[in-house]
């Protein structure tokens, strides 16, 4: 009997070891890209040997939806593409951070110097400026107004290379800056059709300080062939650096780990029939809820794919914390109104996603759902994360 009783104790112990050890498994297995700390110098090199020797994991890219371009042509080139994936590789030393981005495309394109009908192909990370406990996820499409990101963009066009960084808080508000030390280089490889961009940059600068336990860093690919440019490019969610030489911050870990795998957290099916109830559907599109005016909110259809769970949860309980700069909100008109002594209709304000309060703060126009109950917000969140289909896109 008393055998009986230490071996089931010890099995116990063994049990709550194994779920301690697996609470954040998920996550790590598919949102934290390790970084190898090396002592050798790192340059922008896509051929430098030392990326023989870093383990490399894949990051899914989906067609960014949510704001739409103003371009017909290429919106509805949209529903034909197919997830982007990128092999991603990060490396560090004392002084810089370097991340190496590998993606296939069987047909490279240049954009000419002076022909506006060619697009180029192009790569992108973004960083938020300010990250860790306390501190929420910037908007993925290159940051928002309380949350601004640092961009490293490359794109191939012909005669310059055409590389920049730039403080970014959303969609149209893009300041270019001077990096020391920052440095970005991308080549074909034309038997295995095969881009691979390598980006470095001081894991200290005067916008961000990288030297810590979890990182967060999104990619973006614009592929020339779709004619995309712009906010019209393929984007994944936030993933996470770990550099093992900085503590990991456990407040923050349990933060950005939320919701991972999205069916822990709760009932999709029940979230989908809540966001009926709640109105969502008279606003957003997504899924097979087509009835909203497109343009007048996010488009949702892919919203599980380049969104994170906490960023989703946030969205709905304070939509304010992250505003979303919409592109183009001007070429709605208003015929119902006077048009002005040039016989233009005024701007229909119904497609601005966003009033600008009396101390000059964007404040989202979508109302807080923060009434709603912990296991409801739950399942909407484990609803979205399943949205991850853009063929429906128009
Ligand atoms: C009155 C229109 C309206 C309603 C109703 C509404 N939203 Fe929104 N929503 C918006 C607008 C406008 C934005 C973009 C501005 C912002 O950033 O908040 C937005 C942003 C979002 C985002 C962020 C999208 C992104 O691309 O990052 C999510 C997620 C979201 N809403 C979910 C919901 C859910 C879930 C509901 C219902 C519980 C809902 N919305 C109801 C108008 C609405």
């Amino acid at each position: 009997m008393k055998k009986w009783f230490a071996t089931a104790l010890s099995g116990f112990a063994a049990l709550t070891t194994v779920a301690m050890a697996s609470e954040y498994s998920a996550f790590y297995k598919y949102e934290v890209l390790n970084a190898k700390k090396v002592s050798s110098k790192l340059t922008a090199d896509p051929s430098s040997s030392v990326w023989k020797t870093v383990p490399g994991k894949y990051v899914y890219l989906y067609p960014q939806v949510s704001v739409r371009l103003n371009d017909k042509k290429a919106n509805s080139l949209i529903p034909k593409k197919s997830l982007q994936r990128a092999l991603v590789k990060v490396a560090y030393n004392n002084e810089v951070l370097a991340v190496y981005v590998q993606w296939k495309d069987n047909t490279p394109s240049t954009q000419a110097k002076y022909n506006t009908d060619s697009y180029a192909d192009g790569v992108s990370i973004e960083v938020p400026n300010k990250f860790g406990r306390g501190i929420t996820l910037p908007y993925i499409g290159m940051g928002d107004e309380n949350h601004p990101v640092t961009v490293y963009l490359q794109k191939t066009v012909a005669g310059r290379d055409y590389q920049k960084v730039f403080v970014s808080e959303g969609f149209g508000s893009l300041t270019e800056i001077k990096e020391e030390g920052s440095d970005i280089s991308m080549k074909y490889n034309k038997q295995k059709h095969l881009w691979t961009a390598v980006f470095v940059r001081p894991l200290k600068t005067e916008n961000s300080n990288l030297k810590a336990g979890l990182v967060p860093i999104a990619f973006a690919i614009w592929d020339g062939k779709y004619m995309e440019r712009d906010g019209n490019k393929s984007l994944s969610r936030w993933k996470f650096i770990r550099l093992p030489s900085y503590s990991l911050d456990k407040e923050y870990l349990k933060y950005v780990a939320w919701g991972i795998p999205y069916k822990s957290i709760g009932n999709p099916a029940r979230g989908k029939q809540l966001m009926k109830q709640n109105g969502c559907n008279g606003c957003h599109r997504y899924d097979d809820q087509q009835t909203a005016p497109p343009g007048m909110a996010p488009n949702l259809s892919d919203i599980g794919g380049i969104a994170n769970a906490p960023y989703l949860r946030e969205s709905i309980i304070n939509p304010s914390d992250v505003v979303i700069r919409n592109l183009n909100p001007n070429r709605h008109y208003n015929k119902f109104a006077k048009p002005d002594k040039f016989n233009a209709y005024p701007n229909n304000d119904m497609y601005t996603w966003y009033t600008v309060g009396p101390d000059g703060k964007k404040m989202s126009k979508m109302p807080p759902y923060s009434h709603l109950s912990e296991k409801d917000i739950n399942d909407i969140v484990a609803y979205l994360k399943s949205l991850r289909n853009w063929k429906n896109f128009k």
